[in-house]
This record gives C-alpha cells, sequence and structure tokens, in this order.
C-alpha cells in the first residue's frame, strides 16, 4: 500500500527541513545584530569584540547555510524539468565560494584591526554592507530561480 499521490513528485524531509529552518533563523539573528553594529560605526569601538565574535559565527554559519542550499539539491530537484535555467543555477552556486571569502575575509580583518578606531570600524561597516548587499542580491536571485523553476515545474502559464 502505497500513501504515494499521483504526480507528486517532491518528497519532504522533516528533520532536514527542522535543520533548514533552524539554519535560517540563525543566519536572521546574526545578520540582524550584525546590521545593527554596521548602522552605528561610532557605536562599534564598544561593541569590537562581539562585532568579531559576531562575524567570526557568521562564517561557520553561511559555511552551513551554502552546504545545505548544496546538499538539500533544491537546484537540481526544481530543475529537473527545467533544464535552460540550469546556467544560472551553477552560476548562482558558484557566488556561495565567492561570498564564504568575502564574510571569512572580513572577519579575519576585524579580527586583526584596531576596533576602537573610528576609522576603521567605519571602514569594516562600509565592507560589511558590500558583502550584505551582495549576500541580499544572491539569496533574492535564487529565490526567483526556485520559483521559476516552481512554475515551470507546474505549469503555470500554460
Ligand atoms: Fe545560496
Amino acid at each position: 500500500m502505497s500513501e504515494e499521490q499521483p504526480g507528486s513528485r517532491v518528497t519532504i524531509n522533516a528533520a532536514f527541513l527542522q535543520e533548514i529552518k533552524a539554519d535560517h533563523q540563525q543566519l536572521k539573528e546574526l545578520l540582524d545584530r550584525l546590521r545593527n553594529l554596521s548602522q552605528q560605526p561610532q557605536a562599534m569601538p564598544n561593541h569590537g569584540r562581539e562585532y568579531v565574535d559576531l562575524l567570526q559565527k557568521l562564517c561557520d554559519q553561511l559555511a552551513l547555510h551554502f552546504t545545505l542550499e548544496e546538499a538539500y539539491g533544491y537546484f537540481e530537484d526544481a530543475l529537473e524539468s527545467s533544464p535552460r535555467l540550469d546556467q544560472q543555477a551553477g552560476m548562482l552556486r558558484a557566488q556561495h565560494a565567492d561570498l564564504f571569502v568575502l564574510a571569512r575575509d572580513l572577519a579575519d580583518v576585524a579580527g586583526q584591526e584596531d576596533l576602537e578606531s573610528l576609522a576603521v570600524c567605519e571602514k569594516l561597516a562600509e565592507q560589511f554592507h558590500a558583502f550584505d548587499n551582495s549576500l541580499k542580491a544572491h539569496e533574492s536571485a535564487e529565490l526567483n530561480l526556485i520559483l521559476a523553476a516552481l512554475e515551470e515545474d507546474l505549469g503555470v502559464g500554460d
């Protein structure tokens, strides 16, 4: 006896979904805190150690986040019926390494700099904003790709 419904191709692993949900929540909290601190570089000298810690945690979380995205294979599953989107998916997947290097470099620099200096904090805040904008653009492009793939899969617009 099978509970599989005709036409149903998506299988969902509850434990895996829980891990993805926890990852998203932790990533969001780290980014929110870093955004808050980076918006007020004049207050950063009082939070130098925390800023460095947050950046290091961000690197670890991003590594997990990207691994989950790649392991989950949302591209593969969604794109099986949409090979024309495959090139875009490959491009987005390749951005993971670049984004991770940006975050790691930022954490390394922050760890070596004198965060009592306002000039240093302003520069770091600026670099964080640039990284944050790249990450937002990446996440947004991924979401659009998934939606496009799902639309093709569902035959929306046919
Ligand atoms: Fe991604």
